[in-house]
């Protein structure tokens, strides 16, 4: 029966064509680090509980090492025959050492095997995701330090609303991400529980204990029901989603950068190194990075979605079709990670310009509910207030000038409640300090964002240099 390492109620050899079909080696010897590490502990706990002797457990784990050594090295043989990563390891592992090899794989099976090692290499992957999103969220901290006092329109529908300062925008950024920060490190500790010890199914006839294996491993937890451990990849699912909301954040930001560059905002650049040209106009430099992030998050919904439907029709416990858990979840993790490096580099790094932000808050009448807010203090009702400030920027847009533009008395005939005050708050500088509450635009109050953004990072324990 060839290589196969179950054949001995078969009849005939594997079809090639479903050898090669059912084969996973192809993608799985990614976990070839984590499925070593696992079998390390399996058999120092196997040798623990006397199921097997101190020197099968010592033999074992030199193979082992050998085996890593060889993956290390390029030099070990994948072959399809051996189906996936795991049954790979262990026949080359009794290669090496002969029969006592063949002794690794008591009391386990590959399903509580290749649940425990997608585990332990997502939580690897989960810890460098958010080392760098904490990196970027540290980034977005200095460049909204810098602009707090920037201004810029601040839009609703598109359409100029009131001005913002530029680093509370980048701190409404910030804040998106802490998000995601967070829900991955919840997410981490679901992943972080131990399947292994649940064997097929039902667990095994030998008197294993799982405590040791999760401690070796690092697990914070050890999955309670065997038939659920084998079989669930609902934490791949947690994963992948708080990846595609992260990705719907990349993307709602690249659009913002995409728009801010177009000449007819001319809001910001970013550096020449995420940029490409045109091969036909000579005047172009595309936002590339940007424009790749948002299309990127549609790869990563889409996995998300395969995920799902592949676990929804599964009846309890392992279900091959599980095996198709690892390329979307690949994909997921690699487009992400791609997409937070460019950001890591592209975001801090953006280059506002002042004047036509500036130029821009000054040509939407975004000063209007500031005037509104004026007539009210002075007893206005805000309704009326309302209607007064609309018929002022009616008769802006007549002749062509700002709020601020317009002289005292041509203010003054829609309501007398205008003082000659009321310049100090048709200002954009007034209209931004007015805001001074928590959460607001005013620049002292982004400041204090800032300052308390800095202690939120600090207790990730993430150096970010
Ligand atoms: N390659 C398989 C997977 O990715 C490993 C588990 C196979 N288990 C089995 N009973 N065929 O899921």
């Amino acid at each position: 029966q060839g290589q196969q390492m179950w054949g001995g109620r078969f009849s005939e050899a594997t079809d090639s064509f479903v050898a090669a079909f059912t084969a996973s080696v192809g993608f799985d010897q990614r976990f070839a680090k984590h499925d070593i590490q696992g079998s390390v502990a399996h058999a120092t706990m196997l040798g623990r509980c006397g199921i097997l002797t101190q020197e099968e457990v010592d033999t074992i784990i030199q193979g082992l090492h050998q085996v890593q050594q060889e993956i290390d090295a390029g030099e070990f043989n994948w072959s399809i025959a051996l189906e996936d990563v795991h049954m790979n390891v262990e026949s080359r592992l009794t290669d090496i050492i002969g029969t006592v090899g063949k002794k690794l794989h008591t009391g386990r099976s590959r399903n509580d095997q290749v649940a425990t090692d997608i585990r332990l290499w997502l939580r690897e992957e989960v810890d460098n995701i958010v080392e760098l999103l904490v990196k970027l969220q540290s980034g977005l901290l200095n460049l909204a330090e810098q602009h707090t006092d920037t201004i810029m329109p601040g839009f609703t529908h598109l359409q100029t609303a009131q001005p913002v300062s530029f680093g509370h925008h980048v701190m409404a950024w910030f804040e998106m991400l802490n998000r995601d920060t967070e829900r991955l490190i919840d997410a981490r500790s679901r992943i972080n529980q131990m399947p292994l010890g649940s064997a097929a199914l039902a667990g095994t006839t030998f008197p294993i204990d799982r405590t040791i294996t999760a401690e070796l491993l690092g697990f914070e937890g050890i999955c309670q029901n065997s038939l659920d451990a084998v079989s669930d990849r609902d934490f791949a699912i947690e994963f992948t989603s708080a990846a595609s909301i992260l990705m719907m954040h990349l993307s709602r930001m690249s659009e913002e950068i995409i728009l801010w560059m177009s000449a007819q905002f001319g809001f910001v650049q970013i550096p020449d190194r995420f940029c490409t040209g045109s091969s036909i106009m000579p005047q172009k430099k595309n936002p590339d990075v940007p424009e790749l992030v948002r299309g990127k998050a549609a790869r990563v919904f889409g996995q998300l979605i395969t995920l799902l439907t592949l676990m929804k029709n599964q009846p309890l416990a392992y279900n091959k079709d599980n095996q198709e858990d690892k390329e979307p979840l690949f994909d997921c993790v690699d487009t992400l990670t791609g997409s937070l490096l460019a950001f890591v580099d592209m975001l801090p790094n953006i280059i506002p310009n002042k004047e036509s932000m500036r130029a821009a808050t000054m040509k939407g009448y975004a000063t209007a509910t500031d005037l509104a807010d004026y007539l009210v203090r002075r007893g206005v009702p805000f309704r009326d207030a309302h209607e007064v400030v609309g018929n002022a920027v009616a008769l802006g847009i007549k002749e062509g000038v700002d709020l601020s533009e317009l002289k005292l008395e041509q203010l003054q005939q829609f309501s007398d409640a205008i003082g000659d005050d009321v310049f100090d708050y048709l200002t954009l500088e007034g209209s931004l300090a007015a805001r001074d509450h928590l959460g607001g635009t005013a620049p002292n109050q982004v400041l204090q964002a800032v300052a308390r953004g800095r202690e939120r990072l600090a207790q990730y324990n993430i150096d970010v240099k």
